[in-house]
């Protein structure tokens, strides 16, 4: 017998762009939410919906869906557009703190979860602009 290894992408895998919109909102809300999450809270706008569509719009290009991010807004470059804001080891750890709570809300299979999880770490972590 010949094991197949799972060639689907992550966005097929999370099923899609309806579980992608649930993942994002939930991962606002907790940012919303969570006191240990205020410090990042205050870095955006108080109407989170911004922000909420172009998440969404890039980790569904980023997870091997449609490029939606790039076809409205071109390159990504998204460490330089985080540049304004001062984020260290602290504000990393609140980002996946939310994302992590996010993925435990709506990704029942608990081997993607942790892929997902560690992979958006490495994003998370490549956004630091301050020395430690
Ligand atoms: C590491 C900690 C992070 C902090 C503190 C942070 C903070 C922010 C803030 C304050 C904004 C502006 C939102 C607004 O318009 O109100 C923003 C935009 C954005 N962030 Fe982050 N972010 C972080 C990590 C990430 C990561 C890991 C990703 C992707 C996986 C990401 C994706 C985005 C995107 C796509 C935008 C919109 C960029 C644009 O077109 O203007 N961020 N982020």
């Amino acid at each position: 017998m010949q094991i197949q290894s799972d060639t689907r992408t992550l966005y097929q895998r999370i099923g899609g762009e309806a579980k992608l919109r649930r993942l994002v909102q939930r991962f606002y809300k907790h940012m919303d939410e969570l006191p240990e999450a205020l410090p990042i809270r205050w870095m955006h706008a108080d109407n989170l919906q911004t922000a909420e569509d172009k998440l969404f719009m890039f980790l569904s290009g980023w997870m091997g869906g449609p490029q939606l991010y790039i076809e409205q807004f071109g390159h990504p470059r998204l460490r330089m557009r985080h540049i304004s804001f001062s984020i260290g080891e602290a504000e990393r750890d609140q980002w996946i703190q939310c994302m992590k709570h996010a993925l435990d809300d709506v990704i029942g299979d608990e081997i993607l979860r942790t892929e997902l999880l560690q992979a958006l770490y490495g994003v998370a972590d490549f956004m630091r602009n301050q020395p430690e």
